[in-house]
């Protein structure tokens, strides 16, 4: 059992590693399959590089070297990076349905006449907590497929539509998110459906991994971006986790790629009511561990109670700290993106891809986590990679949140700058 520590409204639990085991990492996220993604994402229309936006200012403040946030709000018309997941593990289908080689991939192949004549008319389903299903409707449309959604019952209208306005067809089922995803895999049996689902279970690994590999591109944009202004990798990479597949994307891709020289310290956050990674990274004995209940959370992305099996291969052996906080981090993070200090860029940012922020801020503002601000080491020197991985998502809750004040910090841990 790893030791749980908390302070300032954080719960947290260091992962020491003797050395790291890069061998996973270095199977799952070759360089080669990161180009592919890219150079196939790169090919759909409306498709550019989002922004590494600096934040100079709140750095300074915070007494830190440089944060940089990947803007994955402004991914496509998806505003979110689920998309690039979903979207590489349906190329890659439609790759072994017709027996070619990366080379012969291309959008327009995929998209033409010839390829819907030769494979016919193919329903895709998933489950999602809003993001993936709506990545996923929006690849099915463009590929001239159909597609069936499952969502819980908790999914808020807003999300509901997104996906419906991709002419996707949205089952509600009662319960959390992962009864969805079984009743999806269900109907898809009877049915005869394809699942692209983001999470792993026993003997369903390849599309999960093809997921976790597309989302990559967004990396390798990334990386360029650092090296364009003399960084070689950041120090730091904050990533959130439902599942746990972004984060298994983020930290094994930066693992293999660095290959055990100085990698960036990775640090998981979660929602304190839906944190099945950290759960399972507290008993550390090989198997996941579930959070059962109504996993209730303003981080809709992040409200998962099962850790994915092949993700947890991943961050097991790479992962530095895994941290929990309440939704109201979350919340200050959503704000503290939308009021910016002077000369730092305005982000939207939605609760899932806000929280990161929100808890480096609650981190370095508050007392009495020294342990973690020492194991961590983040000082002058430090460069810090987020990911805002949804832009306003659900509006009604990002105004209720950044307008109205909705999920306050309490008095106890309101900072003095
Ligand atoms: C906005 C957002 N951020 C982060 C995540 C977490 O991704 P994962 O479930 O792969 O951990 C999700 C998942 O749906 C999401 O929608």
């Amino acid at each position: 059992m790893q030791k749980v520590h908390s302070a300032s409204d954080i719960d947290w639990i260091i992962k020491t590693h003797d050395s790291k085991d890069l061998s996973k990492a270095k199977e799952m996220f070759p360089i080669e399959t990161a180009r592919l993604a890219r150079h196939l994402h790169s090919q759909i229309p409306g498709y550019y590089i989002t922004r590494l936006a600096a934040l100079p200012n709140l750095a300074t403040m915070l007494g830190v070297g440089g944060i940089y946030i990947k803007n994955e709000g402004e991914r496509m018309e998806l505003n979110s990076f689920k998309v690039m997941g979903g979207s590489f593990a349906i190329f890659k289908f439609f790759q072994d349905k017709l027996n070619i080689t990366d080379d012969q991939l291309s959008f327009d192949y995929l998209t033409s006449s010839e390829v819907k004549k030769k494979l016919g008319e193919i329903t895709f389903a998933s489950a999602t907590d809003g993001n993936h299903g709506r990545g996923i409707a929006w690849a099915a449309k463009m590929l001239g497929q159909k597609c069936m959604i499952y969502v819980h019952s908790e999914t808020s209208q807003a999300r509901i539509d997104a996906i419906r306005a991709y002419d996707a067809t949205v089952k509600i089922i009662p319960g959390n998110y992962d009864h969805a995803v079984k009743q999806c895999v269900v109907d898809a049996k009877k049915n005869g459906w394809e699942v692209i689902s983001d999470t792993s279970w026993d003997g369903y690994t390849i599309v999960p991994t093809r997921i976790m590999q597309g989302y990559t591109t967004m990396l390798l944009e990334a990386q360029k971006q650092f090296s364009s202004q003399g960084i070689e990798y950041p120090t730091h990479v904050f990533v959130q986790a439902g599942v746990g597949a972004l984060a298994a994307a983020v930290i094994g891709f930066y693992s293999a790629l660095c290959n055990g020289v100085t990698p960036p310290k990775f640090i998981v956050v979660e929602p304190q009511t839906a944190a099945c990674v950290f759960e399972t990274a507290k008993y550390d004995d090989g198997k996941t561990h579930d959070i059962d209940g109504s996993l209730s959370t303003i981080m809709a992305g992040l409200a998962c109670g099962e850790t994915s099996p092949i993700a947890w291969e991943i961050l097991k052996e790479n992962a530095d700290v895994f941290m929990k906080v309440p939704d109201y981090v979350a919340a200050r993070g959503m704000r503290i993106m939308a009021t910016p200090l002077k000369g730092d860029p305005m982000i939207i940012s939605g609760e899932s891809g806000a929280v990161t922020l929100g808890a480096l801020y609650q981190l370095l503002s508050l007392q009495g986590n020294d342990e973690l601000k020492d194991y961590l080491k983040l000082d002058h020197t430090s460069n810090i990679l987020f990911i805002n991985t949804e832009g306003n998502t659900d509006p009604k809750s990002f105004r209720q949140i950044v307008w109205d004040g909705s999920d306050p910090v309490p008095d106890t841990y309101k900072t003095e700058r």
